[in-house]
């Protein structure tokens, strides 16, 4: 086949690298891709860290199709429409506690930079306009838009955009392998690693001028950092000693991942704030969002005369009504299928099978929760990255297997509808792998 390469200039990808071999992908359906070359390839990623429920779900897709049929686009600002509504309500009633008030947008990034403008504006209309400095964490991802990137703590999404970046600091990351590696689910040791927000950063900038933290509760994309014991408590009770807003970033993480909805289900720490997207439609259309706690919707509602725009910000997809329809049926099939416990129950099976490649070739540490794990592999001399990302290439063309790869870390992040027999198949390849890598 003889494609034409050169006009994609594609994202987060070496480009040139892409195209003098490129991998290419044409279908999709659950646990599969089918390569462009026909070959069945088992998707190890759902996608990136979204197809929770597999790929191309009927009921999903049936949806998306019947509303593409009955109503492309409506203008969100000003306007409505039911599925918008109802989709925030289904959302509503999966989030933790109070946090029921929802505000859509279209990816990740942008729940992010919403969640961030939220959380400074909330203050303002309050008349605690001082507040105005946020705080993420080193080895932190929130996407790509200039407040994502500002409290992300990835040397690389940030060091060619420096002046926008100001207004910000970082928490130390609670990864500490020396004590905690090839810790089976949450690590024991690093709790303290919570008291510099207090002791260190608060001290450094007066709590009195920070806005937010924002925090994802498991590191996904720079390599599948976990909280240790104790380590969210902590950053939660900081907050509300000195009312800074806590956001927690779930793209990854929402809608099952680690076994249930939320992570803030499964560490019982609730934020103020929760960002997700991804899994929200099941990625079958692009769609992000904004959960936020009732009181903090009011505050908005309350400060601003009844005919004035409260809350300046929006998209023109916000709420999209094929997003909408997508991530109504998402939802449901989530629950009707039970995926969140499925992850749950299949979670000692992965870890087993993650576990079992301790001892292989440079692997440093593994890492796992729910059904994401991460081999962390000892870097080339000299060559960082170079060891996982020929690992990936030969999973892709030699084993028909999708893996993700972050630096010299492999990252696995399957549908949540994988079975024992895939899990075999998926660590299986990768052993076979990392036994013939030098
Ligand atoms: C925690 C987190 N936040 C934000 C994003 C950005 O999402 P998007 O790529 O949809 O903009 C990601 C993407 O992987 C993520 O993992």
């Amino acid at each position: 086949m003889s494609l034409d390469t050169s006009h994609y200039w594609m994202p987060f990808t070496a480009n040139r690298q892409f195209k003098s071999r490129p991998r290419l992908l044409k279908a999709a359906k659950g646990m599969y891709y089918t390569a462009e070359d026909g070959r069945q390839i088992l998707d190890g990623t759902a996608g990136l860290w979204c197809v929770n429920a597999g790929h191309a779900h009927p009921k999903i897709t049936q949806a998306i199709v019947e509303q593409a049929q009955t109503m492309d686009f409506g203008t969100p600002f000003q306007m409505g429409h039911v599925k918008a509504f109802e989709a925030a309500s289904s959302l509503a009633a999966m989030a933790p506690a109070d946090l029921n008030r929802v505000f859509f947008c279209n990816s990740g990034s942008e729940a992010v930079d919403t969640a961030l403008k939220m959380a400074l504006a909330y203050h303002r209309m309050r008349g605690d306009g001082l507040r105005t400095k946020l705080i993420g964490r080193e080895r932190g991802y929130h996407g790509v838009g200039f407040g994502g990137i500002a409290v992300g703590g990835i040397a690389g999404n940030r060091k060619h955009f420096g002046p926008a970046l100001s207004g910000v600091d970082h928490l130390r990351h609670p990864l500490d392998i020396k004590r905690n590696a090839f810790a089976r689910g949450v690590p024991e040791h690093g709790a303290e690693i919570a008291d510099e927000f207090e002791q260190r950063l608060l001290a450094l900038h007066d709590p009195a001028t920070i806005a937010a933290l924002i925090v994802e509760p498991v590191q996904g994309s720079t390599g599948v950092i976990i909280p240790p014991k104790g380590y969210l408590n902590k950053l939660r009770a900081v907050c509300d000693k000195y009312g800074i807003l806590l956001i927690f970033d779930e793209v990854i993480t929402g809608f099952g991942r680690i076994g249930t909805a939320f992570a803030a289900n499964y560490f019982d720490v609730i934020p103020d704030i929760i960002c997700c997207a991804k899994g929200l439609t099941n990625a079958a259309v692009p769609m992000g969002a904004v959960i936020a706690k009732q009181a903090i919707y009011d505050e908005f509602m309350s400060r601003a005369p009844e005919n004035i725009i409260e809350f300046y910000h929006g998209y023109t997809y916000s709420g999209h009504p094929l997003a909408s329809a997508a991530a109504i049926v998402a939802l449901d099939v989530y629950r009707e299928e039970a995926l969140f416990e499925r992850a749950a129950s299949m979670s000692p099976a992965f870890e087993n099978a993650a576990h079992a490649l301790r001892g292989l070739p440079h692997v440093k540490d593994i890492r796992n929760i729910g059904l994401v794990c991460a081999i962390e592999l000892e870097p080339r001399p000299g060559k960082p990255t170079a060891r996982a990302y020929e690992v990936f290439e030969r999973c892709f063309w030699e084993k028909n297997v999708l893996i993700r790869t972050t630096g010299d870390i492999i990252a696995l992040s399957p549908p949540l509808i994988i079975d024992e027999a895939q899990i075999s198949a998926l660590f299986g390849a990768l052993s076979d792998v990392l036994k013939t890598t030098h």
